[in-house]
């Protein structure tokens, strides 16, 4: 839910499509706030948001059925555009009374449209006569237009592929604009936000921060506010925005649970310290966070342990500063968003993620979280409108219980520093070649086996270093990464010289699914 109020917004109704999101970051690139709603609470959303236009999604759905999700009635009767994306401009069509029907004729994947006449969707990209490359997938199709509107584009699969209605400023489209497969498909966005909503771009992210300390100044008043700092990126900038806010009413605590990597507390100190003057208090936990996991191997038990620990270290701090009325959380809107359940059905734990969860009705604090209406690349944004440094906000994702996950089987400190070391020489390399941001996230993993080699004359008998890469979008699937075999023995030979422990080094090719990118 929104904690600021923006005068511009676009509301996407979610009808399931698993690129929804796109849409909201598409609308967003054209500098227009947008918010995603489940068609199931789209009405609702619709007079909280009181949007000036809305977009309906793609989904599963069939809307040739009965019962299928429906647009909520108090949309067409606002007036306000509309653009409707596969199931939405099929639904659109179903309930204006347009016909739609299963189709022998699917369409999967790479399709070209043809223009078969002027739309203001269409302004500056597309002519009249021309064909173009779009994206489909859908099983259904439109057969039959509501009264008013009027071909603009077809395909071979769909005669009704881009429609409009240039009076009510109804439009529709077969193909998703909103994936990289439909090249011209941002600026279609973009045209309906701006040309045919008439909405300007001016949501940036300088706009952003100075609306965003607003609203924290406000919620927060006079009152006490603390803000766990991991080092990442997400509470940092939400850190940074904060302290802009209310200045010295603001404290951060960073616990060092030991699991960090090379110099990585000393960095964020050294930054937030002197670079910005923010309240800062470091805690060195390692002894207590590796006693609790002395001799722990289960995964589950680990993560735990240490997110249990986390907030036992935190609370005993916030009590010791005088307890606080607030805690700052770098919360993000794709955490936010609800997401569209056609069944209902609870989901399967993969792995229990660690964050701060819990804390805030155990210290009873009320929550500030100024990121949690922003996307990752917003977050970046900010932050570099924040001034933090290029390399620290290009940092790849590092997860809560920090080494522990890459480290299988028991944990020691030992076995911490050996991969801390491994691990520094890798993304050294990386960085060298040039490579680091073309990747989502690569580390270094110690597997807790020890294998025989032969340096200089004698024999070793010392761990496994396994070296992982990975290319992804949202770190929900993921590629490994194909590094020349030229680059993996370059990374390789320096770890085995550099590094005391380690004797050999192996590459993770594993995809995710089935793999996930942490090892535990
Ligand atoms: P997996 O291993 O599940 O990881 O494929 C997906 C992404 O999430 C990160 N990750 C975490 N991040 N707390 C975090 O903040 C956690 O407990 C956690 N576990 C995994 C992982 O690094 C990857 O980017």
């Amino acid at each position: 839910m929104s904690t600021m109020s923006h005068p511009n917004t676009v509301l996407i109704v979610d009808f399931g499509s698993q690129v929804t999101q796109l849409i909201a970051r598409r609308v967003r690139e054209a500098g227009v706030y947008s918010e995603i709603a489940p068609f199931q609470s789209a009405d609702e959303a619709f007079r909280r948001l009181k949007p000036k236009a809305v977009i309906l999604s793609g989904g599963p759905a069939s809307a040739a059925e009965l019962g299928s999700p429906r647009v909520p009635d108090i949309i067409f009767e606002s007036g306000v555009p509309l653009l409707g994306i596969c199931y939405g401009e099929q639904a659109m069509c179903a309930q204006l009374g347009g016909r739609v029907e299963e189709s022998d004729h699917r369409e999967f994947g790479r399709a070209f449209l043809e223009i078969e006449d002027d739309c203001a969707l269409f302004k500056d990209i597309w002519a009249p006569g021309t064909r173009h490359q779009v994206w489909m997938s859908h099983g259904d199709r439109v057969t039959a237009l509501p009264p008013g509107f009027k071909v603009v584009g077809t395909s071979s699969g769909a005669p009704f592929a881009a429609i409009a209605d240039d009076g009510r400023k109804y439009y529709g489209v077969q193909f998703h604009p909103e994936v990289a497969h439909t090249p011209d498909g941002a600026k279609l966005i973009a045209n309906f936000v701006h040309e045919i909503a008439g909405l300007k771009g001016d949501w940036t992210m300088a706009a952003y921060r100075d609306q965003a300390v607003e609203a924290i100044r406000k919620q927060v008043g006079s009152g006490k506010v603390i803000c766990a700092l991991s080092g990442g990126v997400d509470s940092s900038v939400a850190a940074l925005l904060t302290h802009e806010a209310v200045g010295e009413q603001l404290t951060c605590i960073l616990v060092d649970h030991g699991l960090m990597r090379k110099n990585e507390a000393a960095e964020v100190v050294q930054m937030f310290r002197e670079h910005y003057n923010v309240p800062l208090i470091l805690i060195d936990a390692s002894d207590r966070f590796l006693k609790a996991l002395e001799g722990e191997t289960d995964p589950e038990k680990k993560r735990k342990t240490i997110g249990h620990l986390f907030i036992e270290v935190f609370e005993e701090e916030a009590k010791k500063l005088g307890g606080a009325d607030f805690l700052v959380q770098g919360t993000l809107y794709p955490d936010v968003i609800e997401s569209v359940s056609f069944t209902g059905g609870p989901s399967v734990t993969i792995k229990s993620h660690h964050n701060v969860g819990g804390l805030p009705e155990r210290i009873n604090m009320k929550l500030v979280e100024p990121l949690r209406e922003l996307f990752k690349d917003e977050v970046r944004a900010l932050g570099r409108e924040l001034g933090l440094p290029e390399h620290f906000i290009g940092r790849h994702p590092f997860p809560g219980p920090g080494l522990a996950i890459r480290c299988p089987g028991s944990v020691t400190r030992e076995k911490l520093d050996i991969l801390r070391a491994a691990d520094a020489i890798y993304l050294d390399e990386i960085r060298k070649a040039g490579l680091y941001d073309a990747i989502w996230q690569a580390f270094a993993v110690l597997l807790p086996v020890q294998t025989v080699g032969v340096m200089g004359d004698g024999r070793t008998y010392e761990y496994v270093c396994a070296l992982r890469a990975v290319t992804s979008v949202d770190g929900m699937t993921a590629d490994f990464y194909q590094f020349d075999m030229e680059f993996l023995g370059r990374a390789a030979t320096r770890i085995i010289n550099e590094v005391r422990g380690i004797n050999r080094v192996v590459y993770d090719v594993t995809s995710k699914p089935p793999g996930t990118i942490e090892w535990e």
